[in-house]
């Protein structure tokens, strides 16, 4: 334990992918770990920590406008403030010499280094951002997590489909594999604390191969599906082209596997979808939607779009409003596009003006509401099996969980149900979240 950070509070900021939540649990574990004590506010804080997000412009935006803020904060109180995530890992030192309110930057394949760099006595302008080829492992114990009820379980780091508009390649660096049997004990170990819910997460999961067995995605869903008292297996992200009827038959065959699947499309066009170096066609897209549905008629399917992408025509944009029409995904997440540094899109001068991609950001999501509200007032009347993640944040009054199918539910109950799975009557609804009560 390095005593210099025992009794020293701090606060964690997290910005970005469920990947950033999850590595900021593991932060928060480390620090606690070295006695410091985790703190909700930043105010009385000795130090704080940005987990940041460099995939949007806006994304990284966020960044700037937090440090503006706690840069009044440091002069009053002279707290440390460190950048870590994809932002750190992408700008470096050229991060705090725009900003020398930061005193640390430090990329994701280095959190180990954190609790050193604090008890450093002068632990001025530290840079870590160097990459490690290796796993590098961080025993179950030493993750605080969020939730007692549903848990991330980081299975690969990194990517290497080098998507022409996107910066995560260079932020996380190259594939990475996490080794079976420590995803194993892992999900053992949340089982026997309570966990129902575990969530299997990587960039592209599908491309997992354990770095010691060799065993593929399918064969770890079936590893981690033997283990008791996890009831719901998720996963997210899975790149389309090389998700295969052997995934689908496995989470058909596997009944703790969720029918709920996030497949990222970005567009309905298939000249945009190359020239985003995706490697499968719309038809090909649609072609494993069919065999999904074909297998497991009841999935939920999720997806990303992006508008605007340099060169895209209204005839491509009326492809992706195609598609969304044909497919009628239960939720999408939706983007302009928006041009990131040393990616191959960034080169490319036939940008979509911005009020153009605005329209067409405004069109893809009102259609989809349109098809959410649908969908959703169609479920009225339901009874369905929800797990109870806590109560609602806006109505403290109502539970909130989650159905297999991935969508939101606030449900009144007289029991105090959390972490529970129960039984909701579905009574109302929004485009993006149901309204219920027990039976
Ligand atoms: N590994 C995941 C997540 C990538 S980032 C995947 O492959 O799906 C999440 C989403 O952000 C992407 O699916 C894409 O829709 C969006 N995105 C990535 N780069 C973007 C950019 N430059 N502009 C707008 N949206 C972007
Ligand atoms: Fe980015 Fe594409 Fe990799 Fe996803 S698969 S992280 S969109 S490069
Ligand atoms: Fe953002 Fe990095 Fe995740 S860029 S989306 S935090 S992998």
């Amino acid at each position: 334990m390095t005593k210099r950070l025992k009794g020293l509070k701090f606060f964690v900021h997290t910005f970005g992918c469920q990947m950033n939540e999850n590595d900021s649990e593991r932060i928060v574990g480390l620090l606690r770990k070295e006695g410091a004590e985790l703190s909700r506010t930043p105010e009385l804080c000795d130090f704080v920590i940005i987990n940041t997000c460099a995939v949007r412009e806006k994304s990284e935006e966020k960044l700037y406008s937090l440090l503006g803020r706690l840069a009044a904060l440091k002069k009053e109180k002279g707290l440390l403030i460190g950048v870590a995530g994809c932002v750190a890992q992408l700008h470096k030192s050229r991060l705090i010499e725009k900003k020398p309110a930061i005193d640390f930057v430090i990329g994701p394949d280095n959190y180990q280094d954190i609790p050193h760099i604090l008890s450093e006595s002068s632990p001025d302008k530290v840079v870590s951002t160097q990459w490690n080829r290796r796993w590098q492992g961080v025993s179950p114990g030493d993750i605080s997590r969020e939730s007692s009820v549903s848990a991330y379980v980081t299975i690969m780091e990194g990517c290497n489909n080098f998507c022409s508009y996107c910066i995560v390649p260079f932020t996380r660096g190259r594939e990475k594999f996490r080794p079976s049997s420590h995803i194993l004990s892992e999900v053992e170990y949340l089982a026997e604390r309570g966990y129902k819910e575990i969530q299997l997460l990587g960039q592209n999961v599908n491309s997992y191969r354990d770095p010691e067995k060799g065993i593929g995605f399918p064969e770890l869903l079936r590893t981690v599906h033997q283990v008791n008292g996890i009831e719901w297996i998720r996963f997210i992200t899975s790149h389309p082209k090389n998700f295969g009827r052997e995934i689908a038959a496995t989470m058909k065959d596997l009944e703790k596997v969720c029918r709920q699947l996030h497949l990222p499309v970005q567009s309905g066009s298939t000249p945009i979808l190359e020239a985003m170096n995706r490697s499968y066609s719309s038809d090909e897209y649609l072609e494993k939607i069919a065999f999904l549905r074909e297998m497991m008629p009841d999935i939920s399917l999720s997806t990303d779009v992006i508008v605007g992408f340099p060169g895209e025509t209204e005839e491509d944009h009326q492809k992706t409003v195609d598609l969304l029409r044909q497919v009628r995904f239960t939720n999408i997440f939706s983007f302009r596009y928006s041009s990131r540094p040393l990616t191959a899109a960034s080169k490319r001068n036939n940008d979509v003006p911005f009020e153009v991609k605005r329209k067409r950001l405004i069109e893809i999501q009102s259609i989809q509401k349109k098809i959410q509200l649908e969908s959703n007032r169609a479920m009225i009347g339901q009874v369905i099996r929800i797990l109870c993640l806590g109560r609602s944040k806006r109505d403290p009054h109502l539970y909130s969980g989650r159905n297999q199918g991935y969508q939101v539910v606030n449900f009144k109950s007289v029991a105090d149900v959390i972490g529970r799975f129960v039984e909701v009557r579905i009574l109302s609804c929004g485009p993006y979240s149901l309204i219920g009560e027990t039976v």
